[in-house]
């Protein structure tokens, strides 16, 4: 066990800014970077790919269960940036879709489905000098981080961020349809019964509606600093 790294949790609503400030405290400090939404979004991507998603939007549950073993997901990181692979594919580009963000939430909110990526995760943080970002990530994921944030700015600001995202990548999009699919998957991800969104007990809030990406990056710094200074690290 490296006992002079620690765990780093940051949750937070959906494009919360979140991954921006994770990825470059990550780098900033030589830590492992895990995007744990990214990999639910795989999990949707499988399950767009192999006929699991009804033609009415709803999930073969059943399937996608029976199907879990066969799903393989792995990072690779280059030049800096971190791309998501799908039994042996690449598909960072494709998990992005508008069209995954409108599945993923059913999808994560299957038990079975958290089981398994939890599972995961925790062996991708059982060196610890892990940063990793998502919803659960210090309520179930790892309850003892020794740093944990939980992001927040209002949905208008996030819903711009998401469509400035998206178009910038071709994708054809309204920023209506766009503020919809943040409102309706924060919405399923607070009320699932499975590990909810929720704010850990101790973990540091942010709202970062009106801070710049720089003044984000330099308050997660700071926190980080402290948080080692408390650790004695
Ligand atoms: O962070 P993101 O928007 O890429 O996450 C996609 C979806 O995955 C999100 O709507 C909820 C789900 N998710 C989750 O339930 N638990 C996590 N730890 C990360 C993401």
């Amino acid at each position: 066990m490296n006992s002079d790294k620690i765990i780093i949790a940051i949750d937070g609503y959906s494009s919360s800014g979140k991954s921006t400030m994770a990825r470059m405290l990550a780098k900033t400090i030589c830590y492992r970077y895990i995007d744990s939404g990214a990999m639910y979004r795989a999990v949707t991507l499988y399950a767009m790919d192999h006929a699991l998603i009804n033609t009415d939007g709803t999930v073969d549950t059943a399937g996608l269960i029976a199907s879990l073993d066969d799903i393989n997901i792995d990072f690779k990181l280059e030049n800096d940036s971190q791309y998501t692979i799908l039994n042996g594919v690449v598909v960072e580009d494709r998990i992005r879709s508008l069209e995954v963000s409108g599945h993923v939430s059913p999808v994560a909110a299957i038990p079975e489905v958290r089981h398994s990526l939890v599972k995961m995760q925790r062996e991708m943080g059982a060196t610890k000098g892990i940063v990793m970002d998502g919803r659960d990530i210090g309520t179930v994921v790892f309850p003892d981080a020794e740093m944990k944030v939980f992001c927040d700015a209002s949905p208008e600001r996030r819903a711009e961020r998401r469509y400035k995202e998206l178009t910038a990548k071709g994708e054809n999009v309204t920023f209506e349809e766009v503020l919809a699919n943040v409102v309706n998957r924060d919405r399923i991800d607070e009320s699932r019964d499975e590990s909810p969104l929720r704010c850990a007990h101790d973990a540091i809030r942010l709202d970062n509606s009106s801070m710049s990406i720089d003044e984000q990056n330099e308050w997660l710094l700071e926190l980080y600093q402290k948080t080692i200074s408390r650790h004695n690290l």
